[in-house]
């Protein structure tokens, strides 16, 4: 068995520094009814805190503006709902973790989402009318909208420094709205917001510049992206080197600080003639700091196969390769998902007596918050 203690090295970096590698990946649970983080959220991530975790990335919480959500009972990110985010903060801190909202805009999956769009609500906000390309049956943003949907993250943003949070991640991700922006698929806008891939990157630029001015150049800002999406497994940004850092470079130069590259088997390869990964990709790339995530310590990935339903369970697997790809520095850092679910002390565990300890993962899990 390969050692685990690269797991467990402090990371480093000017504006953020944590105990361990260990981060805790985003995971929507669907338990604030009230979209206010009640005590019960306190303690599932408090718990997450005390069994190690270096960095806890919350699930997604919407930021303040129109159409944002698709979900139900989903956490927002603003009025009553930041009290209660104060006090996940101060539990995380006081069992010596660190933590990280997830500001998160639905774009186009609202309404495919378990959130129902009915006659007189507004239809999901994208920036072409697209959830899926060549179907229009969404709204497209007008340029005021994006405006507002900009100036919302950067309250966002501004609201987790003003809280007291170690940093910020912006759901970039999976097919929503940042996305929806990034892909050319759509993304057919002709105005600043659309054309090239450097050009449609300029939304979320846009978001990362305003924010730098409203926190500073301290305060981290972490954005989550992926080739693929959830309306399609495989589309893809870039399908080269060239092509992706052509995308990355006007991000790095807007302020961002660490990558999370979403892959749904962290063990994949991203381009052809090399075994780097995306995270390993991005950060060879850019320089910046990357974090990976998918399927860490499970033999099946989160949404498996079209048609298997969503957070399929999964059997302990080795984490050989990964501690192998941090030993070579590829990438810095190490997301787990639902490997965290079953084992809210997933790092103690590790740290002691390696992936053998882990419970498996169930889907059943996710009724509970635990
Ligand atoms: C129940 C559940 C909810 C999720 N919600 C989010 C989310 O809110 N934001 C996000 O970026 N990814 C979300 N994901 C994806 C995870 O962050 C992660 O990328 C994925 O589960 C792969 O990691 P794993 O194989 O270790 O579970 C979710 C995954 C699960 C299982």
């Amino acid at each position: 068995m390969t050692s685990t203690d690269i797991l467990f090295k402090p990371f480093e970096t000017p504006n953020l520094t944590l105990k361990n590698r260990v981060v805790m990946a985003p995971m929507t649970r669907n338990m604030c009814p009230d979209n206010v983080p009640g005590e019960h959220v306190v303690d599932y991530y408090r718990k997450r805190a005390e069994g190690g975790v270096g960095l806890i990335i919350t699930e997604g919480t919407h930021p303040e503006v129109n159409a944002v959500e698709g979900y139900l009972n989903v956490p927002f990110f603003h009025g009553a709902a930041l009290d209660g985010w104060a006090r996940v903060v101060e539990a995380v801190h006081q069992a010596g973790g660190k933590i990280a909202p997830q500001l998160w805009h639905c774009g186009g999956m609202r309404g495919s989402g378990d959130l129902k769009v009915g006659e007189g609500e507004s239809l999901g906000h994208t920036p072409s009318g697209m959830n899926v390309p060549g179907k229009k049956n969404r709204h497209a943003m007008t340029d005021s909208e994006v405006q507002d949907a900009i100036d919302a993250f950067v309250q966002g943003v501004a609201a987790a420094k003003a809280i007291g949070f170690d940093a910020v991640e912006l759901h970039g991700a999976h097919g929503y709205l940042l996305d929806q922006f990034f892909w050319d698929g759509t993304n057919i806008r002709e105005d600043q917001w659309g054309g090239n891939m450097a050009h449609r990157g300029q939304f979320v630029a846009e978001i990362v510049r305003a924010s730098r001015k409203a926190v500073g150049a301290d305060f981290p800002i972490i954005l989550r992206y992926s080739q693929w999406k959830q309306q399609d497994f495989t589309a893809r940004l870039a399908e080269s080197p060239d092509e992706l850092e052509a995308f990355l470079t006007p991000l790095v130069d807007a302020g961002v600080d660490l990558f999370h590259c979403s892959q749904r088997r962290f063990w994949e390869s991203e381009f052809e003639g090399s075994d780097l990964n995306l995270a390993g990709w991005t950060k060879k790339l850019t320089g910046v700091p990357t974090i990976t995530v998918g399927s860490i310590s499970l033999d099946k990935d989160f949404i498996p196969e079209p048609g298997e339903g969503f957070f399929s369970g999964g059997d302990i697997a080795s984490i050989d390769k990964l501690l192998e790809s941090l030993e070579r520095g590829e990438f810095d850092l190490a997301a787990v998902g639902r490997a965290l679910i079953a084992n809210p002390d997933w790092a103690n565990k590790v740290q002691k007596g390696g992936v053998s300890t882990l419970a498996p993962y169930e889907k059943e899990m996710l009724m509970k918050l635990v």
